[in-house]
């Protein structure tokens, strides 16, 4: 059930139940990561493939010691700069961390949420929290608790309501090789605000040594009905005349009648409203009994990028 009660989630977390959580990018469905059998359940309820690993959140930036090591200066300087916050690291982890958080890699994801409930649930514990997004493998990540108790209704005894989350989109993934800093998934913070710090970003490929990265799945965050992404709009809609079409835009209203619904993402054109809007978007269109999506591509830069490869993982094939 849906609640505000901090302690109703600390409990639980240390009866060893799934407890779903607000962060900053999205939900997620929180549980103890030094307890195999809790982590088994995170993936059960997630029907998520053991191949695909899960994040560990901590509490604070010091405490990536005792999860991970042999890590890379520049890493260090990333967890300073952007934690707590959406950057996931993937780090050498530590022989404690359990080969089923990592789906057997040598590395971990790890990362301090920035969302204050979160972090307080974290300083009541004494374990790390591993917790994949909301949702079930595939679907659209829940950004408010209700999104969640659609997806989860009673298989969940607490969803701590936290609000809308703020970012909307999941967090910047970053893993080294040889201690450079390569991007495995797109993010609530933007390519350019990593280079920043870093220099230029490599973005990891299937061809990399490294096993792979299954947040870059091709088919992922999809809503049931069929969705097409496009920078050409008019074009999909006449392609579909006669059909129930539902549109999913950057910032202009679509002049035509004939559409059953319209998404605006911002209406001032605003990357990260349009962020914080796209997940919510998405869920409402996928209730609308429509026989088609048609999304708008963003501009391609900044948190628009993220979008776009949030939304071309969303188109079927
Ligand atoms: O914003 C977020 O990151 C949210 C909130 C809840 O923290 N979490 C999230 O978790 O998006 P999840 O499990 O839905 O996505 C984590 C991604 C997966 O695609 C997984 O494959 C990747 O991280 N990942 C985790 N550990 C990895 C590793 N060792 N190597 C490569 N990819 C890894
Ligand atoms: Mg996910």
């Amino acid at each position: 059930m849906i609640t505000k009660s901090i302690d109703k989630a600390v409990e639980a977390l240390i009866n060893d139940e799934i407890v779903a959580l607000p962060t900053e990018t999205v939900y997620g469905l929180a549980g103890n990561a030094y307890n195999d059998t809790v982590v088994k359940k995170i993936f059960d309820l997630k029907k998520r493939p053991s191949y695909n690993p899960l994040i560990v959140h901590i509490k604070s930036a010091s405490g990536i010691h005792e999860i991970a090591m042999n890590i890379p200066e520049i890493a260090l300087e990333l967890s300073e700069k952007f934690w707590p916050g959406p950057l996931t690291l993937l780090l050498e982890k530590k022989s404690h961390i359990s080969d089923l958080i990592t789906a057997g890699k040598k590395t971990v994801a790890v990362r301090v949420p920035d969302h204050p409930l979160f972090l307080d649930v974290l300083h009541q514990l004494k374990f790390p929290l591993a917790a994949p997004s909301a949702n079930p493998f595939g679907s659209i990540s829940p950004t408010c608790a209700e999104h969640v108790f659609n997806y989860f209704d009673d298989s969940l005894s607490v969803i701590l309501d936290g609000g809308v989350c703020n970012r909307g989109l999941e967090s910047t993934i970053i893993g080294f090789e040889d201690n450079t800093p390569v991007l495995y998934r797109h993010g609530s913070i933007s390519i350019e605000h990593i280079e920043k710090v870093v220099g230029n970003l490599r973005l990891y490929t299937k061809n990399d040594t490294q096993p792979d990265a299954p947040g870059m799945l091709s088919r992922h965050y999809s809503p049931a009905t069929e969705t097409y992404l496009s920078d050409n709009v008019e074009s999909l809609i006449n392609y579909f005349d006669g059909k129930k079409i539902g549109l999913l835009l950057f910032k202009n209203q679509f002049p035509n009648n004939s559409i059953r619904v319209q998404e605006i993402l911002s209406k001032k054109g605003d990357l990260a409203e349009a962020s914080r809007n796209l997940y919510a978007a998405l869920h409402r269109l996928d209730k609308e009994d429509l026989d088609v999506i048609i999304a708008e591509k963003l501009p391609n830069h900044g948190l628009g990028e993220t979008m776009n490869d949030r939304l071309q993982r969303a188109v079927k094939k």
